[in-house]
């Protein structure tokens, strides 16, 4: 089978080096932050141009402690995509904001176009998402946010890689979400995340907030929660990160293969349309036969996801709580686009066995 990701073949090839570290961490008994979370952070802020990193238990986390920190809550809206993975959501709901969802384009991405006619005078922030890992056109987003008084937290829990201007994207608003769940391209062993701002009190809040407020040992200056990143991830990422240029640098050749190929079929390439700075977390094309193209794919050992076949919107986790509302290009989106295998254990044959199954697809096809 071709899969749609990489996870165990990832574990089992760095098993023996994670193994090795983790042999010398359960020796030195440094279980809860320490020296691993520490290198993991730095080695983030020096990929984010020295912005403070803060290392917590998911990306979900990060949303949730950058809201928190920005002091929204209750009677707050806030302005984000309704085709992301519900954690985006659920952030904004957890700290008691309202979520107000935009459409997005034929790039599956939030525009300032999209996003300016929901800001009103209760609007305190917007979460754009870096989906598939995408570079968005954050900047106008920004200057309109500012010019509004609205802070910007950038979704970049599939963004690991994505450049905008040659820079890891994640740096140039309020602050922002990664996430190392393990389907990540720079995933760990379990969960993790990590909060990045250029904020020094964004920081200050959510390191300290992420251990229950503690000041020192005994003494807590605020209720917070446990959000630390397990040291045992710590170490894994630390083992991972490594490789990550590499494993982006496949991704980046294998689209640029499909680019070439599916340019010509119906199906067409990357819904991102080959914009520079993509890191391919996902490489999504649409078909309006989509569930028999990925029928047609599985029978043929080939796996192909749906990131995400219900937006938002049509949740229950919504319907029961929020007002019923129509996203013409989300929906559209929903019912024609289509995962293609892109990671960094696939082979050039794997990848020419996918582009050769959509053409003879397509060509069975009654269209
Ligand atoms: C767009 C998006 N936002 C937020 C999250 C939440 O990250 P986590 O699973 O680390 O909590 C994810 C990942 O699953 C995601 O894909």
């Amino acid at each position: 089978m071709i899969k749609c990701n990489n996870v165990q073949e990832q574990a089992q090839d760095l098993c023996g080096e994670i193994f090795e570290r983790w042999r010398e961490l359960l020796q030195s008994g440094e279980f809860i932050l320490g020296d691993q979370v520490l290198a993991f952070e730095s080695w983030m802020s020096d990929r984010c141009g020295g912005a403070h990193a803060v290392a917590l238990n998911s990306g979900t986390d990060a949303l949730f402690l950058a809201l928190r920190a920005l002091d929204i809550g209750p009677g707050d809206e806030v302005i984000t995509c309704a085709n992301t993975f519900v954690a985006t959501v659920g952030a904004i709901v957890a700290v008691g904001a309202r979520p107000i969802l935009a459409d997005v384009g034929d790039d599956e991405l939030l525009s300032v176009e999209t996003i300016a006619p929901l800001v009103t005078d209760r609007t305190k922030a917007v979460i754009p998402v870096y989906l598939r890992g995408r570079p968005l056109d954050i900047d106008p987003i920004i200057d309109l946010c500012r010019s509004r008084g609205v802070a910007v937290i950038e979704d970049c829990a599939q963004a690991i890689g994505t450049m905008i201007d040659g820079r890891q994207v994640g740096t140039r608003a309020d602050a922002s979400a990664f996430s190392m769940h393990p389907l990540k391209t720079l995933g760990g062993l379990g969960d993790g995340g990590m909060l990045v701002t250029r904020d020094p009190g964004i920081a200050e809040y959510a390191r300290i907030a992420r251990n229950h407020g503690l000041e020192n040992r005994n003494e807590s200056i605020r209720f917070g929660i446990n959000s630390r990143l397990d040291s045992l991830q710590a170490a894994a990422l630390n083992i991972k990160a490594q490789y990550l240029d590499q494993w982006l640098k496949r991704r980046v050749e294998i689209a640029a293969f499909y680019d070439d190929v599916l340019s010509t079929t119906r199906t067409g390439t990357d819904l991102g349309r080959g914009k520079p700075g993509n890191a391919y977390y996902h490489y999504v094309v649409q078909s309006t036969h989509r569930d028999e193209l990925q029928a047609y794919l599985a029978e043929n050992d080939v796996q192909a996801a749906i990131h995400y076949p219900v937006p938002i919107h049509w949740q229950k986790a919504w319907l029961s709580s929020q007002p019923r509302i129509a996203l013409p290009t989300t929906e559209r989106l929903s019912r024609q686009m289509i995962t293609l295998p892109c990671h960094h254990h696939l082979s050039d044959g794997d990848v020419e066995k996918v582009v050769t199954l959509i053409k003879q697809f397509e060509r069975a096809v009654r269209w």
